[in-house]
């Protein structure tokens, strides 16, 4: 009597778990792309684009290009090496905001204006963004001018982000 209420309660419970994996399935299955706009970044709705897209199917954070614009829509720095450092710390802070850090990088995009030889230090140490490491497959180049006005460098990059984030994400 008493061994089989436990084995009635363990069948129960591998139910509910089944059953409960099953909704984190259908979900998935609809909310393949789910938007976040971190309160840290640029509030980027009424400019008609989002900081972030993650594609919860495959696990990864596309984020949109990150320049030295701050959080209150200041653009932070005038020299090259000035922005290059609010705009690895937007990066940064995207990357907080799903869970990820710079040695997740998949791949990254950096576009600078200009490009001169005596910046080109500067453009290497942010393409090894992955902390010491080998940098992940990126491309590096110059452009005449970018989006914004006084906007001299952009980095956009992929990342991978860990299950239990995307898991979270689709189920709340
Ligand atoms: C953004 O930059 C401006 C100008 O440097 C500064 O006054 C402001 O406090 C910054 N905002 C944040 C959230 O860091």
């Amino acid at each position: 009597m008493h061994i089989r209420s436990v084995f009635i309660l363990l069948a129960l419970l591998f139910v509910l778990q089944a059953a409960d994996a099953d909704a984190y399935c259908w979900r998935r299955q609809r909310r393949r792309l789910v938007r976040i706009n971190p309160p840290t970044l640029l509030d980027p709705v009424p400019f008609g684009y989002s900081q972030i897209v993650v594609d919860t199917r495959n696990a990864v954070a596309h984020v949109a290009g990150q320049n030295a614009i701050n959080q209150t829509g200041s653009l932070v720095g005038e020299t090259f090496a000035e922005q290059l450092e609010q705009t690895l710390r937007n990066v940064e802070l995207a990357l907080e905001a799903v869970e990820a850090d710079i040695n997740d990088i998949l791949k990254s995009i950096l576009i600078t204006v200009d490009l001169d030889p005596s910046t080109a230090e500067d453009i290497l140490a942010a393409s090894l963004m992955n902390a010491g490491g080998p940098a992940p497959p990126g491309i590096v180049f110059s452009s005449d001018s970018l989006l914004e006005p006084g906007v001299l460098v952009e980095i956009q990059v992929d990342v991978a982000v860990p299950e239990s984030f995307v898991r979270r994400l689709v189920c709340s």
